[in-house]
């Protein structure tokens, strides 16, 4: 479900917007807009969806409407045209004190410069915004207390922010964002002005986080790096337009313009990307209690060799064709006999690991991640397809991978450039 959704939105900024809406509409471009009216155009016709649970990655260059885009989410900007709607509600319906109570419950926002208060304690800090909301100062602490310890700060409750390195102040800035329970986060570079060691450490703990309490994060960064590592999509803005947006691969794979390419550029795709990136999730699961009937049925509809078998959403184990033809010859009740182990790799497995048990072994692999969750089985062709531009670049020459295979048949490129 979309969790944010707007449709259509212009932003201009001036005295007269509306007087000049009718020609960004018609295109009018920045610089011509500029120089005969004095506005400035913000944003043209940005249609953006945002799933419920989702890391969604506004990305560009600064200047390029990121900022003021994410405003829009919780009305601090006003739009001059289009609809903003959060949980299907129509944003710019909501009255003084409903876009109040909206905001302090709905969205919470962390920023480049962590914002904390000075003179407060880190603890006063991440309880502010519970104060706010009118809950007692006990109930406050408690909180607040358990978000310190949740962003790795157990023990700094009384220190000020002075005495804190960068890295620490945007943990209190994370952890007043988590503590008000909002669904939303809004984050803007909030991770931007750290060192790159930090800033990473940052990132995989945002990730670990977010496994777990699955909020709605809108995530601005003008570093592809970064964009990669957390979305699960990206919206790329260029000069207040929204010039492409999908996944990482749809990105990395088709870039919209030489824009995009340019950001492709410095990227070290096999280190940012990871089996996640690369994986399918089959059409079909058997589960332990299928009958071979049903196995080898499906397996032929969808001419496959072999299907992983879930467990719930645990990955129990695979089965190859010809052992679902066995189980159905020695009339077996189910499946779940004849299921071998498959082997696996962590969805956080870079490529560049991925790529070195391709190289090493046929059998498939399947991706899983938290407790043993079935996420997909690794596409071989996805793989080649995400990290080839590395591998042209490094080696000159693209041969081997110049062919896409089946991911189902197991053999490696390898074998079939020597075949
Ligand atoms: N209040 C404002 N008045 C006039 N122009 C603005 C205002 N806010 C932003 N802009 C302009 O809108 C454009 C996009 O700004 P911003 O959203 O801050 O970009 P980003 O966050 O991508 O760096 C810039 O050209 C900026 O100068
Ligand atoms: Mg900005």
């Amino acid at each position: 479900m979309a969790k944010i959704e707007v449709q259509g939105i212009y932003k201009i900024f001036g005295p007269r917007p509306q007087q000049w809406l009718e020609a960004a509409r018609r295109g009018i471009s920045r610089d011509e807009l500029l120089q005969r009216s004095r506005h400035t155009l913000g944003l043209r016709d940005i249609s953006l969806s945002i799933e419920e649970g989702s890391i969604h990655v506004i990305m560009g260059l600064s200047g390029s409407g990121k900022s003021t885009l994410i405003r829009h989410f919780n009305r601090l900007i006003e739009p001059t045209a289009g609809t903003i709607r959060v949980d299907d509600v129509d944003v710019m319906a909501l009255g003084a004190r409903e876009l109040e109570r909206f905001r302090q419950q709905k969205m919470s926002m962390v920023f480049q410069r962590f914002g904390l208060f000075p003179h407060r304690s880190v603890l006063d800090n991440i309880a502010y915004g519970l104060k706010v909301q009118g809950i007692t100062r006990k109930e406050r602490e408690r909180r607040a207390m358990h978000w310190l310890e949740v962003v790795g700060l157990a023990g700094y409750d009384k220190q000020y922010p002075h005495q804190l390195s960068g890295g620490m102040q945007q943990r209190v800035g994370l952890a007043r964002a988590l503590a008000t329970d909002a669904e939303i986060l809004l984050m803007d570079e909030a991770f931007s002005a750290l060192d790159p060691l930090i800033r990473r450490e940052m990132q995989d703990q945002l990730l670990q986080l977010q496994s777990q309490l699955n909020r709605t994060i809108v995530f601005i960064t003008h570093d592809l790096d970064e964009a990669l590592r957390l979305g699960n999509r990206i919206a790329i803005l260029k000069d207040g337009e929204l010039v492409q947006e999908g996944t990482p691969e749809d990105i990395l794979l088709a870039p919209a313009d030489d824009y995009v390419q340019a950001f492709l550029q410095d990227v070290n795709r096999s280190k940012v990307l990871n089996a996640a990136h690369a994986c399918n999730r089959p059409a079909l699961s058997l589960t332990t209690r299928t009958h071979p009937v049903h196995g080898v049925d499906l397996m032929a509809k969808q001419g496959l060799k072999f299907s992983p078998v879930l467990d719930g959403k645990r990955l129990y184990g695979v089965l190859t064709r010809e052992a679902a033809e066995r189980a159905l010859r020695e009339g077996a009740r189910d499946i779940s006999r004849y299921v071998e182990n498959m082997a696996t790799v962590p969805a956080s497995a870079g490529l560049d690991e991925v790529l070195g048990r391709l190289l090493r072994s046929t059998e498939p692999l399947a991706v899983t991640g938290l407790d043993d969750e079935f996420l997909g089985v690794l596409s071989r062709s996805k793989v080649v397809e995400l990290i080839r531009p590395a591998l042209l670049e490094s080696e000159g020459d693209g041969q081997p991978f110049g062919e896409r295979d089946d991911d189902t048949t197991g053999s490696t490129s390898a074998q079939r450039s020597a075949a």
